[in-house]
């Protein structure tokens, strides 16, 4: 087969500004955001202009959540974009996913919230019949799945899992069925078959295979469904997150997840995808350009990337001095302990240097780190989460300090009873040291060996 490439975006989240992102409710809102909401429109247009220009393929998928919340002015603001789009020269071929059809959408303006029209899930197909399912060669409605061939050599499998028949958005026996059929007629046909799915099928990170809502439901069997059947990379999205994992199933069949980042939140990445031939997939990883926004001067990244730390700063702030809002936020129900309790932390994560957090606990701190506040140990923690290569790893001096951290806390982590997504019993101390620091493979750029 020829070499084949493709552009990846996902979770656009287009929101038509005109509807409304502004006012106190809005600010009040935006709090505990990740991504942006005013200016998704803005980074959309800067990014599908970008699209349209770049030549190193004609092709581009997106993941899934192109709207804000299925509002159905962002739909069709959005249409228009993927229309100039096909225009331009480009094929694209999209899923739709969990934000793309909700009842009760909302947007703001100064009168407080407001509920603008939303869109059923019946709907997408239509919406988007032109960037997929139109010249599909297999076509699964009611799942709104299909299969497209991309290139002589390279079929793609769009999965979406919104339509299950018991409504657990897993793949039901049903569409198991089909994806099996349409796997192995590519197989009979030649053809390197490769995924797209909403949701990661593996954990982007080893802590979110404790937390199931962070992947499709049913992970593992869904996982092994697609690399015995013969395929062996998916591209996801939805949890605005870089990664790139890989599981091999009993049978000793690989299957890669590459998880891409939303291009309106930190980390704003898109990937351009080379089929070298049936056995490489080369994925490279570009940052979503500047925006016409009024960033104060920052940079795109940095416009970003401040937006997604508010919003751990701002959560802890808020467990010193408001727990009840947290407590609410987080739908938790407002005892005296618990306000008590997330105050108390809530004061020791905002107050504590690392070097006396360690020196309490016993544990070696690395001086260039012991002025640092513990408040924004956490955030940038938590945000080289979802950044991906994460570089809090041994050897390092932040890396080390967590490793430590994690021996001292060993006794009590190897008493918890933790499962990972397949069922298998978790190690906490590993799951964790895996979590704060990429050991593994690189999550932007990588060659993978699919058998
Ligand atoms: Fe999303
Ligand atoms: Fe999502």
């Amino acid at each position: 087969m020829k070499e084949f490439s493709f552009y990846l975006i996902t979770d656009t989240h287009y929101f038509e500004n005109s509807l409304g992102a502004y006012g106190k409710e809005y600010d009040e809102f935006m709090r505990y955001e990740q991504k942006c909401f005013a200016e998704t429109q803005s980074i959309n247009e800067s990014v599908f202009s970008w699209l349209e220009k770049v030549d190193e393929a004609d092709t581009v998928l997106i993941a899934g959540d192109l709207s804000f919340n299925g509002e159905k002015e962002s739909h069709k603001g959005f249409v228009k974009l993927l229309d100039k789009l096909q225009e331009s020269g480009k094929k694209v071929y999209v899923v739709t996913a969990d934000h793309d059809f909700k009842e009760h959408p909302f947007a703001f303006n100064d009168t407080g919230r407001i509920e603008p029209e939303g869109t059923k899930r019946e709907e997408l197909f239509d919406i988007y019949n032109s960037f997929g399912f139109c010249d599909a060669i297999a076509v699964d409605r009611q799942h709104l799945s299909y299969v497209a061939q991309l290139c002589d050599g390279v079929r793609l499998l769009a999965l979406n899992n919104d339509g299950s028949n018991d409504g657990r958005r897993r793949f039901d026996e049903e569409h198991i069925e089909w994806i099996k059929q349409q796997a192995a007629q590519a197989k009979a046909d030649g053809q390197t078959m490769i995924a797209m799915n909403h949701f990661p099928i593996l954990p982007c990170q080893p802590i979110f295979g404790l937390i199931g809502s962070t992947m499709q439901k049913e992970s593992a069997k869904a996982a092994t469904l697609l690399a015995d059947a013969g395929v062996h990379i998916v591209f996801t999205g939805h949890m605005h997150q870089q990664s790139i994992n890989e599981y091999v199933t009993e049978n000793g069949n690989k299957l890669y997840d590459v998880c891409t980042g939303s291009i309106i939140a930190d980390p704003a990445i898109i990937r351009l995808v080379t089929v070298k031939d049936e056995n490489t997939v080369e994925i490279k990883s570009i940052p979503t350009p500047d925006f016409d926004w009024d960033t104060k001067g920052k940079t795109c990244k940095q416009y970003l990337q401040d937006t997604f730390d508010a919003m751990i700063s701002n959560t802890l702030t808020d467990m010193k001095e408001e727990p009840k809002r947290i407590l609410r936020k987080f739908g938790v129900k407002q005892t005296p302990v618990l306000m008590f309790a997330v105050r108390q932390a809530g004061k020791l994560l905002n107050s504590i240097k690392l070097g006396t957090l360690c020196r309490l606990l016993f544990v070696k701190c690395d001086k260039s780190i012991r002025q640092m506040k513990l408040k924004a140990f956490a955030v940038e923690l938590v945000r080289n989460v979802f950044e991906g290569n994460q570089p809090m790893v041994e050897g390092t001096p932040k890396g080390d300090a967590f490793v430590a951290f994690l021996k001292r806390i060993k006794p009590i982590l190897n008493k918890i009873d933790a499962k990972n997504f397949d069922g298998t019993k978790a190690d906490l101390f590993d799951l964790l040291k895996n979590t704060a620091g990429n050991y593994d493979i690189d999550d932007y750029n990588a060659v993978l060996k699919l058998k």
